[in-house]
């Protein structure tokens, strides 16, 4: 688990900026659910033998002897919330998103946390190849939109209810005639949920899990097929991966994951898919859903290795002021002030605007600035104090702009009028 210091959040804020500004534009709604739940909601809808809630949860009691898990997803909660406030008979679906930590007892590595964090959304109650693909969509434009080059993402069909029995018992049958290839834990897995054989590491398994005959035991669905030609139709990427089944149990239809360049082993950027059957056995109605979760932390890791990282990106957002010290001391005063006055008028029309040390030349300043990859300088020396007017450095186009203090007089255009023309400095 881990603190985000300053430094650091910044970047956290401006992903989540840009979860709303995207999410809010395309009609979701964003949810807030508590971070402790009932057990057994886990345990209803992720499933009993999936690894999350056999070895992950951080589960107690409380004072009441209730059992109580810290949230390791979402869905469930979502899913919980709409049948007990009967939202579904307010609106025919619903559209949510959200941004918040989930908990899982995980062995710590590097891209896997305990407590970490996912932006995600669910679509209630619409079934179909429609919203297969607007959800598939959504994942693919938020990636790129929070600035991910190239998304990669892998897709595959693990049948309707009924198509899904028939392919799970054809699956049980296949390991069952190979089971004395397979290791304690597959040997357990098959008695209890086959899919999570899909999960396991060990090296002996391989060889039966990869031999599986997908198209044998579950060909792609027409429905399947229509979602995967919409996708190419818009010119979406992907690969059909049918080994991937998802870690949670309540998958039914299209279930799809995302990756990016910048990740390690842990290398699942984002995860989701349709899940059919999940409110009726939380004692709900039948109702078709689709969502998908992108982990904040492996989104962060994937930003910082892009062409243009993200560190570089806020560094461009900021307007770096170089004011510069005078032979007086009342004038080295009044340079400071009105530095820090056009600072606050920036910061308070919402722009990030930073101040370099006083006592420094201009050199300093530039090389300073040009360390921390910030675009914009804004010099203000004896000179142009005496001038009224500042000289901005545009350390990227190698260019020097001359704009006047406000002038109404003379016309001129001010400094937010300046950044507000180049769009807040590179807003991507
Ligand atoms: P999930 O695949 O379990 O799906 O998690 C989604 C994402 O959360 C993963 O792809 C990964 O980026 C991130 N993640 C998971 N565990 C960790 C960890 N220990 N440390 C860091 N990041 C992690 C779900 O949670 C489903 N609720 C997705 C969904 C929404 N399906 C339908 N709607």
């Amino acid at each position: 688990m881990e603190d985000i210091l300053p430094g650091e959040i910044e970047k956290w804020q401006w992903i989540e900026e840009r979860v709303r500004i995207f999410f809010e534009s395309q009609g979701f709604k964003e949810i807030r659910t508590p971070i402790l739940e009932y057990t057994e909601l886990f345990s209803r809808s992720v499933g009993e033998s999936s690894d999350i809630v056999s070895k992950e949860m951080f589960s107690f009691q409380d004072r009441g002897e209730r059992n109580i898990t810290l949230r390791p997803e979402m869905t469930a909660s979502v899913a919980r919330s709409v049948i007990e406030k009967g939202l579904l008979s307010q609106s025919k679906s619903l559209r949510f998103y959200y941004i918040g930590p989930m908990f899982r007892a995980e062995r710590p590595q590097a891209g896997r946390k305990r407590q970490f964090h996912q932006i995600g959304i669910e679509i209630v109650n619409e079934s179909g190849a429609d919203a297969d693909f607007e959800c598939m969509r959504l994942l693919n434009d938020f990636l790129k939109f929070a600035g991910v080059v190239k998304p990669i993402l892998r897709v595959n069909d693990l049948g309707d209810t009924s198509s899904r029995k028939e392919m799970l018992q054809g699956l049980k049958d296949y390991f069952q005639g190979q089971i004395s290839k397979l290791c304690k834990d597959c040997q357990w897995r098959l008695e209890k949920n086959v899919l999570r054989i899909f999960d396991c590491k060990v090296e002996s398994c391989q060889p039966v899990i990869q031999a599986v005959d997908w198209d044998k035991l579950s060909p792609l669905s027409s429905q399947f097929k229509e979602f995967t030609e919409r996708l190419k139709s818009h010119d979406i990427l992907f690969e059909i991966k049918r080994r991937l089944v998802r870690g949670l149990d309540y998958y039914t239809g299209v279930v799809f994951e995302a990756t990016a360049e910048g990740l390690g082993a842990q290398d699942a950027l984002a995860g989701g898919g349709r899940y059919d059957g999940l409110y009726p056995e939380l004692g709900g109605k039948e109702t078709p859903c689709t969502g998908f979760s992108i982990g904040f932390e492996r989104l962060l890791s994937v930003l910082s290795a892009q062409p243009i990282p993200l560190e570089t990106k806020l560094a461009g957002e900021t307007i770096y002021f170089a004011p510069l010290s005078s032979d007086t001391e009342a004038e080295t005063r009044e340079i400071q002030k009105t530095v820090m006055g056009a600072i606050r008028k920036l910061r308070s029309l919402g722009f990030h605007a930073m101040l370099g040390r006083s006592s420094s030349k201009l050199g300093d300043h530039l090389k300073n600035a040009n360390k921390f990859g910030y675009r914009y300088v804004v010099i203000l020396g004896s000179s142009e104090l005496a001038k009224k007017e500042w000289q901005i450095k545009d350390m990227k186009e190698n260019k020097q702009d001359t704009i006047s203090f406000y002038d109404p007089a003379k016309n001129s255009k001010g400094l937010f009028t300046y950044f507000q023309e180049r769009k807040g400095c590179e807003l991507v």
